[in-house]
């Protein structure tokens, strides 16, 4: 209870320019290392706040500069993953792709596809996600669909939670579009590829980065508990379905209709509560959060919004839908966290300007390679 009015308390000392996110992040830590206790901070910066609002620009630091500083971190980051080379393009993804799995110390993830189906990789290349399983009555169940195990570690000396993920595309696939290579030898035509949709049935590499993030990162693990997270784009959801493990208290998992069903059934074969977490469809265009909003958020914002791989001009849109979305979905309060991986012609740059124009502040969190994690906030 105390941890939640604390966190209420950091975000107003947020808007009023009275904490910048590093102090923030150095607050959290101190706590964690038990330096300091939620009581004490709460009484400090509840004081703080309280001066602030008697006499408004009493302990504010220098927002202007702090923001040219943040700006500058974040355009030398842009450049450096754009630099790096195109090797490092998507390597956990392109692993999965090819049967190896992924090992940290917080997260473990295995491809798997039926033993009598062609290798995911080779579907890939093809653009035949359906090669092994011609069998419509097959599509959507055990033996017609591939799967992503996870395990995940919610703190460093926790167990393994286990989380099975029904991936990629055969079950996607409209039954009525399907290839059959007996009788015409092509494949049909679906915008399956053509606008995306595809991309959203397997794990990219951001959404990896960022549950590492919010796993590892003091400030966000106390963020994500107790709060309601918004997904935006979700693919196999593994951000919101992590951040159901740390204790939010509702979980809304959004994209394409096609890719939430698959989330829903990620959903129920993992036993989660439905009440809590949700799957369902949130295709972006302006004015299409509103019932969103109204239906699953009684009309307030979500406390988190978290998006993965979801800012890729030239493949997804190049006005940024997204920014709508989040722009009718935000509220000052909302904390954003967005991981994008950087490509040719991504326009991120173009996004993050248009953002600034918008009213978002964005600050840099972690780099690795072309993968950047950024955290948003509407400042006006
Ligand atoms: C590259 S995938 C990322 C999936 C997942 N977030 C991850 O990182 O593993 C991009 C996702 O954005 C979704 N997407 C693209 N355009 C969209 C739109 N207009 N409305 C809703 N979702 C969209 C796609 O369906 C896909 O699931």
């Amino acid at each position: 209870m105390q941890e939640e009015e604390l966190i209420a308390v950091l975000d107003r000392a947020r808007q009023l320019g009275l904490l910048t996110e590093r102090a923030e992040d150095l607050l959290w830590n101190a706590l964690d290392d038990s330096e300091t206790t939620v009581e004490a901070l709460l009484m400090q910066w509840t004081a703080r706040v309280e001066a602030f609002d008697a006499e408004p620009g009493h302990g504010a630091v220098e927002l202007d500069e702090a923001l040219q500083a943040t700006t500058f971190i974040l355009d030398e980051a842009l450049q450096a993953a754009q630099d790096e080379p195109i090797a490092h393009k998507h390597p956990i993804h392109a692993a999965l792709c090819t049967d190896r799995a992924y090992a940290s110390s917080w997260l473990e993830l295995c491809m798997r596809s039926p033993a009598n189906w062609e290798p995911l990789e080779k579907r890939l290349r093809s653009l035949d996600p359906t090669s092994g399983c011609f069998d419509p009555t097959e599509l959507g169940t055990e033996a017609g669909r591939d799967w992503v195990e996870v395990r995940v570690r919610l703190s460093p000396d926790a167990e393994w939670r286990a989380l099975r993920l029904p991936a990629y595309a055969a079950h996607l696939v409209d039954g009525s579009q399907m290839w059959d290579p007996e009788a015409s030898g092509t494949p049909a035509e679906s915008t399956f590829w053509s606008d995306g949709t595809w991309s959203g049935s397997l794990v990219w590499d951001s959404a990896v980065h960022v549950v590492e993030f919010m796993l590892s990162d003091a400030m966000w693990r106390r963020r994500v508990r107790g709060a309601c997270v918004l997904e935006l784009g979700c693919g196999l959801a593994l951000p919101g379905l992590v951040a159901h493990l740390l204790g939010a208290r509702a979980v809304l998992l959004t994209d394409r209709r096609v890719i939430t069903d698959m989330v829903g059934e990620a959903v129920a074969i993992n036993s989660l509560p439905a009440e809590t977490v949700r799957a369902f469809e949130l295709d972006w265009a302006p004015g299409a959060a509103a019932p969103v909003l109204a239906t699953h958020l009684g009309g307030g914002a979500p406390d988190v919004i978290v998006s993965c791989d979801c800012i890729f001009a030239d493949l997804f849109d190049s006005n940024f839908l997204l920014l709508d979305v989040l722009s009718e979905i935000a509220s000052p309060a909302t904390a954003i966290l967005l991981g994008f991986e950087r490509r040719p012609g991504d326009g991120v740059e173009r996004f993050f300007a248009q953002a600034a124009a918008r009213g978002f502040r964005t600050t840099l969190r972690r780099r690795s390679q072309r993968v950047l994690v950024c955290e948003l906030r509407l400042v006006r």
